[in-house]
């Protein structure tokens, strides 16, 4: 028997034993830069010359690591390997499985302040956004152990008398997962371990700005008796490496999480049937969002520039969660909107690593910093720019968080996905026109309404279009097993990580039938 499922708590910093033991955590990490990492395929660890050069965000000239770069040939073999693997790897106890992302979590957990401190320097991120992100990754290793073994023995069906039916599942075969760089843990260690506790065996690749921390949870899948071949770990450029996998006729699924072009882009191809391949592949994709927090006339407004500020600018807005407008009810739009603009400028930008804790940190790189920067540039047409619109990409890529005030529903600040700290504001004349402008993107993921009215939070259910709602709340950071995560329209799959029917996704139902 294991215990009930609960998430791991978060740490609290201002605990000075907290903030000392993540402080020391960060020089070991730092003591520890600048490594070489192979690939790992069948166990194996294999150097190419070819390497991903892995820099801290926040400090462009600290190298976190040089990853070794898959190619196509190098993919074939993994791929040769995963095939093969997955005849012994499918008969596995599913017990035996859900033990190894136990004995994870528990290893990940003890070594929680070195992951954290390896979060901040790898992905950029503020502490309580690194801690966050690592506890994640625990609560989906146990989360989703727990629910393999609810899952083991399938599902009750009916028998007539003289006959025994069953109805199991079983796992697919071979998937491929291409993993994302913000919830750099996370959705890494999720997506793997999914695929891999159902009974798949696992091509593993992971963006290629954060990779060094997918390698250090290969070896704690290997510590925690994961045999080789499972899960194998195959860096390398999405063009390349990627599309080989995404076509291969072996693969059975691809699990991606990601930008829209690249979601489209793989739902197309995996469409595609190659020759010598026997099955449609299936798609688990997870892409992106642009998220709407609406305030009613009757709301805590307090509550509502709280949640708006948070939710636009927690881990500079690089979440497909992220708020980047606030829809506010015209009687009160000047009230929340001049409340956003002091809380938007309390915030304080700067490297994670300082002990003196920064609001927000780096974006990821110089091609997201190039595109938020020109998206504030198309903000100060459309927008009056309230608070903000400065960028600073001299020893790492950082980007003032900023507010445009009184912009077009329509206007593309308000409807392309940015991924950065930029928040658009409009107003809305009543609750029935909120709703309208809310759903009118073409994604579909969170969302949120402030609002004292319960008909507006009844209406909001029924009308407001996105996976995952919350009220009275910002629309960021939902806990696996708490709240599914997961969007409608061009937000993917709504596949709902961290939830009750995430697993299934990754097996087939079989039914059998025996006359006695
Ligand atoms: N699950 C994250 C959140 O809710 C986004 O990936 O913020």
């Amino acid at each position: 028997m294991v215990v009930p499922y609960k998430h791991e708590p978060f740490t609290d910093f201002s605990v000075e034993e907290n903030k000392q033991t993540l402080l020391e955590a960060i020089k070991q990490v730092e003591a520890d830069l600048g490594k070489e990492y192979p690939l790992i395929i069948n166990g194996e660890r294999i150097t190419t010359e070819d390497k991903i050069k892995v820099v801290n965000p926040a400090k462009k000239e600290e190298v976190i690591g040089y990853v070794s770069k898959a190619n196509k040939e190098l993919a074939e073999k993994a791929m040769k390997v995963a095939d093969e693997t997955f005849n012994t790897w499918r008969k596995s106890d599913p017990k035996f499985r859900a033990d190894i992302l136990f004995r994870a979590a528990a290893i990940v957990r003890r070594r929680k302040a070195e992951f954290t401190a390896h979060l901040i320097k790898e992905g950029g991120k503020p502490w309580n956004e690194a801690d966050a992100d690592v506890a994640e990754a625990i609560d989906f290793l146990e989360y989703y152990g727990r629910q393999m073994i609810k899952l083991k023995d399938g599902v009750p069906v009916n028998s007539r008398p003289i006959e025994r039916n069953q109805f199991h599942y079983i796992p697919l075969g071979v998937g491929v997962v291409i993993s994302p760089w913000n919830f750099l843990f996370a959705i890494m260690a999720g997506t793997t371990v999914a695929a891999m506790v159902t009974g798949n065996t696992v091509l593993l690749k992971p963006a290629s700005a954060t990779p060094v921390i997918a390698y250090k949870f290969m070896e704690v899948l290997e510590e925690a008796g994961m045999p080789k071949g499972v899960v194998n770990y195959i860096p390398g450029p999405g063009g390349e490496v990627g599309d080989y996998l995404v076509d291969h006729p072996r693969t059975r699924f691809v699990s991606f999480t990601g930008s829209r072009e690249v979601g489209t882009r793989i739902f197309e191809r995996a469409a595609k049937i190659q020759e010598g391949q026997i099955w449609l592949k299936r798609t688990i994709l997870e892409m992106g969002g642009k998220d709407t927090i609406i305030v009613d006339n009757d709301a805590d407004l307090e509550l509502a520039a709280q949640s708006i500020v948070q939710s636009a600018f927690g881990f500079s807005g690089q979440k497909c969660s992220a708020c980047s407008r606030a829809v506010i009810h015209e009687d009160v739009y000047d009230q929340v909107k001049d409340r956003i603009v002091e809380l938007t400028k309390e915030l304080t930008v700067g490297n994670p690593a300082d002990p003196s804790r920064y609001y927000m940190g780096p974006v990821i790189d110089q091609a997201a910093y190039d595109k938020i920067m020109s998206y504030i540039e198309i903000g100060k047409q459309e927008g009056e720019l309230l608070v903000g619109g400065e960028g600073d990409d001299s020893t790492g890529w950082f980007i003032k968080p900023t507010v445009f005030g009184d912009v077009d529903p329509k206007a593309r600040i308000m409807q392309e996905e940015i991924f950065g700290p930029v928040l658009g504001l409009t107003k809305a004349k009543d609750f029935d026109e909120a709703i309208e402008i809310a759903n009118n993107t073409e994604y579909g993921l969170t969302g949120a309404v402030i609002s004292n009215n319960r008909e507006h939070i009844e209406q909001a259910r029924e009308d407001f279009h996105v996976g995952n709602l919350y009220f009275n709340r910002g629309c960021t950071a939902a806990i696996v097993g708490y709240q599914p995560f997961g969007g409608f329209n061009m937000s993917g799959t709504d596949s709902k990580a961290g939830g009750p029917d995430y697993l299934i996704q990754h097996m087939q139902a079989k039914s059998t039938s025996e006359m006695f």
